[in-house]
């Protein structure tokens, strides 16, 4: 999750010379459960809130708050106005407390269920999560969700605080229920600490100091506990991994590998191996701007140098050779949904994991996770905020780690091609076997030499553009002119491929990633054997377009935009089926109910302003002779526009 988080802006000066580790806290909870009085109630005890801010909270808390005329410490935090009008805080908001004994920075985000990307946001980097529970209202499910969320991020330490304890007479028996449901539930999610405190936010009990009206508990006060746990799961114990952020090469004599150790320590004369490559070799310095360090760990950011010259270059990952991380192209993970788009199967995301971003497709939807429950749920898709489980397939393989063993090498983030926003964070469980027992089977005759044969260059002409605008006849018509010319072709059409390979694919958003997806994958195979292959289909997202161009060969696939507009579509209508389409006879019709997402940068473009078929017919295979797939000895004048 560690890319999650937009960066977490450093302690102020004034926390700086702390003894202890700053400890980073998320807050879970809703303003009913009184989480915003609970740090504005940390804030106010450490003295950390400014004069003129206190006037102007006696101010608002006359206007909006919901304690007389005592001062409400929610107000402090739900800072904004509209979050206020609207008594819920959206977003998340880092604050920062001190004490002598520790610094803290507060993660504080909203705790309804249409905000579990920010809670995830939220919880990215956290050591510790304090769960707030109403004590008159017992455990709800909305703290059960905020504890699965929790426990998949990675925050391995709880704090249960059981709020306005007062309200209930300091009640223990329901103070002790609490606490056993919550265990009950909790038990399965595997956390290595859980501390129930009774509190009351709105009075102090148990915040600073322990309270003399819960004298049947026996633990610390809130303040006592944070300022004292130790989180340090030691990460410097952990296996050595440093993925390279870049390589610093100032001069000849210099090659420096830059990055932050993400787990282990390391000292000259340590052995290393670049994961995938396998090649090895040994620290000789480790350079920082302050002079070299005779051993690093964990959260350093150094510089490297090694004793021997090796290929590493940026994003590749650096470990410990006695204990390495997986390398597969394939691996399940949950993911949490951030994207409005909904999650489809099939398409060609990007991942970016530490320095590193690959195309990955999800190949399965295992299931939903019901983060009420722990409940797995069938599902076809995510939809924002919903936490699933899937397999997933790079391009290329990658290193990583489970993410319970480490939280950068096992964390990810999903990025949508068209909008470069971000569509999901990604958590690996574990590398897929199948991958490993799958070994690519080296073959002889090699597709340049299949090419060689029928001399010519191999290619995709990829036809893309709305029902009704002319790819079908005009890739026909190239293909009619090269083949009276030797070259050999193939055309794949996506009404003919939807009677046979895809006879099961309907013109869904998922079904037409599908569609798209295998009839690429059919095209590269025909590249293979060296043919020039011709596909016409509408081909609406861009996603896929890109994946499609990335299965083969740089320059191989050259886009053709047959872009003739939406109404010239209508008024041809060569198959009736606009007609239908706008009567709602025919759902998803591309152009009329569903997106077409033209291409931004084709390659070529025909069908503009009245062109005709055998007009952009010629102009293509004008560009193919220009771009070298066809030599123009085989052309006849004739073809010549
Ligand atoms: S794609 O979007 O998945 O690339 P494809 O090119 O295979 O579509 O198939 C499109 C053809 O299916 C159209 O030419 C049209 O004849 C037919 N068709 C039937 N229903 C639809 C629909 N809802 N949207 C678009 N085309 C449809």
């Amino acid at each position: 999750m560690a890319n999650v988080a937009n960066a977490v802006p450093a302690p102020l000066a004034l926390h700086e010379k702390s003894p202890l580790p700053t400890l980073r806290l998320l807050t879970c909870g809703s303003v009913d459960d009184g989480k915003s009085t609970l740090i504005g109630r940390l804030l106010f005890e450490q003295s950390l809130i400014l004069d003129d801010q206190l006037a102007a909270l006696e101010r608002d808390s006359r206007r909006h708050g919901t304690d007389g005329d005592n001062i409400d410490f929610a107000l402090l935090v739900d800072g904004l106005e509209a979050e206020r009008e609207q008594g819920i805080t959206i977003d998340v908001a880092y604050r920062y407390v001190s004490t002598p004994r520790r610094a803290f920075i507060i993660a504080d985000t909203p705790g309804h269920e249409q905000y579990t990307r920010n809670m995830a946001t939220g919880a990215s980097g956290a050591d510790l999560a304090i769960l707030l529970v109403d004590a008159r209202k017992g455990l709800l499910t909305q703290t059960c969700r905020h504890a699965a969320i929790v426990s998949l991020t990675g925050i391995r330490h709880v704090v249960l605080a059981v709020n306005k304890i007062d309200l209930t007479g300091f009640d223990k028996a329901g103070f002790d229920k609490i606490v056993a449901d919550f265990q009950t539930f909790a038990a399965p999610l595997g956390f290595a600490s859980i501390r129930p405190i009774p509190i009351s936010a709105r009075h102090g009990d148990n915040i600073s100091a322990k309270s003399a009206n819960t004298p049947w508990y026996g633990g610390p006060a809130l303040l006592d506990y944070l300022e004292t746990i130790d989180v340090d799961e030691d990460k410097s114990g952990q296996p050595f991994r440093m993925a390279v952020q870049w390589v610093n090469r100032p001069h000849l004599d210099f090659r420096g590998l830059a990055g932050t150790i993400s787990g282990g320590s390391i000292k000259p004369g340590d052995e290393i191996v670049v994961a995938g490559s396998g090649r090895a070799s040994r620290i000789a310095r480790i350079v920082t701007a302050d002079g070299d360090l005779p051993v690093a760990s964990a959260g350093e950011a150094v510089t490297l140098t090694l004793a021997d010259e090796l290929d590493v270059a940026r994003g590749d990952l650096l470990c410990d050779p006695r204990n390495r991380p997986e390398v597969s192209d394939q691996f399940a993970a949950h993911l949490i949904w951030m994207s409005d788009e909904t999650l489809l199967p099939g398409r060609s995301y990007l991942m970016k994991s530490g320095a590193r971003t690959v195309p990955v497709t999800i190949t399965e939807l295992k299931h939903r996770l019901d983060v009420n429950t722990l409940g797995e749920l069938a599902a076809r898709s995510l939809t924002l905020n919903e936490v699933g489980f899937c397999n997933l397939a790079t391009t290329t393989p990658i290193a990583f780690d489970p993410y319970k063993n480490n939280h950068d090498t096992g964390a990810f983030i999903l990025i949508d091609r068209a909008s470069n926003a971000t569509a999901a964070a990604g958590l690996i469980s574990f590398g897929l076997r199948r991958a490993q027992n799958i070994h690519r089977q080296g073959l002889t005759i090699a597709k340049s030499d299949r090419a060689r044969l029928k001399h010519q260059k191999p290619a995709v002409l990829w036809f893309t553009g709305l029902s009704g605008s002319g790819k079908s006849t005009i890739a026909n018509l190239v293909e009619t002119r090269l083949y009276a010319h030797g070259v050999h072709t193939v055309l794949l059409d996506g009404d003919n491929v939807r009677h046979g390979l895809n006879k099961d694919l309907g013109f869904t958003a998922t079904d037409r990633v599908e569609n798209i997806r295998r009839a690429g994958e059919a095209a590269k195979l025909m590249v293979d054997a060296g043919l020039i292959v011709l596909c016409s289909f509408i081909s609406p997202f861009l996603a896929e377009r890109a994946l499609v161009r990335g299965l083969v060969e740089q320059g191989e696939f050259i886009e053709i935009f047959v872009d003739t507009p939406l109404a010239e579509c209508i008024a041809r209508d060569p198959k009736g089926l606009y007609k239908k389409a706008i009567a709602g006879e025919i759902k998803n019709f591309t152009g009329i109910d569903q997106a077409y997402e033209a291409p931004e940068t084709p390659d070529i473009i025909v069908g503009r302003e009245g062109q005709s078929a055998d007009q952009a017919a010629a102009k293509i295979v004008t560009a193919l002779i220009a771009r070298g797939f066809i030599d123009r000895m085989d052309m006849s004048d004739d073809w010549s526009i």
